[in-house]
């Protein structure tokens, strides 16, 4: 009764059926799931995506591709990281093949948020199938799947400050897809395994409360990067910004690039050192050496260093100073 209660909420919050939301171990599974279904099941053998995705959907894209024979094309970036949509429109008319197309909505590093409801219009309009990757925005926007008109959309908890290790995957009523688990008859056949009860509880309850405060949250949130920007302009004039950086795109993120030094290579480990903890891209790829793979597609010629820091509505205006004199020392 617990779960089913969860799952009637999560799907009243997107405008779904409650027998379209399945619940998963994160984002990554329902990614994985979308796709290799669209590959298996759906005859898709024609993948299009982005090369600015998060690794969950690359990786993916590139293995079931491999695995089923599809083709894989990538939708051109313009000048400020966004999509293209015209050249998605033009992949998808030049297509003679069933086509996946998997395009995230809230770019997880540089926050570039993706007109999701015109993506869903032009893969109508050319009869593919739609996979967008909502685990950033999900919680932090309002999300309607009917206006969407996606087929399948990715969730994870964690990134609305629910447990880590839960997520969903929404899968549009009519879509015939077998499961990626086999076993047991769990998530109505399509998701075999004891469900994560707790974790799913511990979900609902964070989408319920991300949802309350939405406008309270966001407006707070929105005043810290704008803080955080200007103490930065102010006192390091050769830093950039990567993103479009207007605020209806995604308010958590802030991708500074700093000027190349002796310096700012070991700024986020002297961050780290005084308890500020940031990443020079997505938090999976921690650790990666190397500039990732988002900021040298949407920023080709850019020699900055990119360090990319996320607010929530824990954080404060206080830690937002300390954060920028700390940087300041440092560089
Ligand atoms: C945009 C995006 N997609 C997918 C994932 C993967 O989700 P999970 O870690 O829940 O598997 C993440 C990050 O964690 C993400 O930021």
């Amino acid at each position: 009764m617990a779960i089913e209660k969860q799952r009637k909420l999560i799907a009243q919050i997107i405008h779904a059926k409650p027998s379209e939301i399945f619940f998963t171990s994160g984002g990554t599974e329902s990614t994985n799931t979308a796709i290799h279904s669209a590959c298996r099941d759906l005859k898709c053998t024609h993948l299009i995506t982005s090369p600015i995705e998060h690794h969950a959907t690359l990786h993916s894209i590139t293995h079931y591709s491999q695995m089923y024979d599809c083709k894989i094309s990538y939708v051109k970036l313009k000048e400020n990281g966004h999509i293209d949509l015209a050249h998605l429109e033009r992949l998808l008319a030049e297509s003679k093949e069933q086509c996946l197309v998997s395009l995230m909505h809230a770019n997880n590093e540089i926050g570039n948020v993706t007109d999701i409801i015109s993506v869903g219009k032009i893969c109508k309009t050319h009869n593919a199938f739609f996979h967008t990757d909502a685990v950033q925005s999900i919680g932090h926007f309002q999300l309607n799947i009917e206006e969407i008109g996606a087929h399948f959309l990715s969730a994870s908890a964690h990134k609305f400050h629910g447990p880590k290790g839960i997520g969903f995957l929404y899968i549009k009523g009519g879509t015939n897809i077998k499961p990626l688990l086999v076993g047991g008859s769990q998530e109505r056949n399509m998701r075999a395994g004891t469900e994560n009860v707790a974790g799913i509880i511990g979900m609902g309850k964070a989408i319920d409360m991300a949802y309350q405060d939405l406008e309270q949250s966001r407006a707070h949130i929105l005043s810290l990067k704008h803080k955080l920007k200007s103490l930065l302009e102010e006192t390091i004039p050769n830093c950039c910004f990567h993103g479009d950086l207007a605020d209806t795109n995604l308010y958590t993120v802030l991708n500074v690039g700093f000027p190349q030094s002796e310096k700012t290579q070991m700024l986020s480990i002297h961050l780290d050192i005084a308890g500020i903890c940031v990443s020079s891209g997505s938090a999976c790829s921690s650790g990666a050496q190397g500039i990732s793979h988002v900021i040298q597609h949407a920023y080709p010629h850019s020699k900055a260093l990119p360090i990319r820091f996320s607010f929530s509505h824990f954080n404060t205006l206080d830690e937002v100073e300390f954060v920028a004199k700390k940087i300041v020392e440092l560089v």
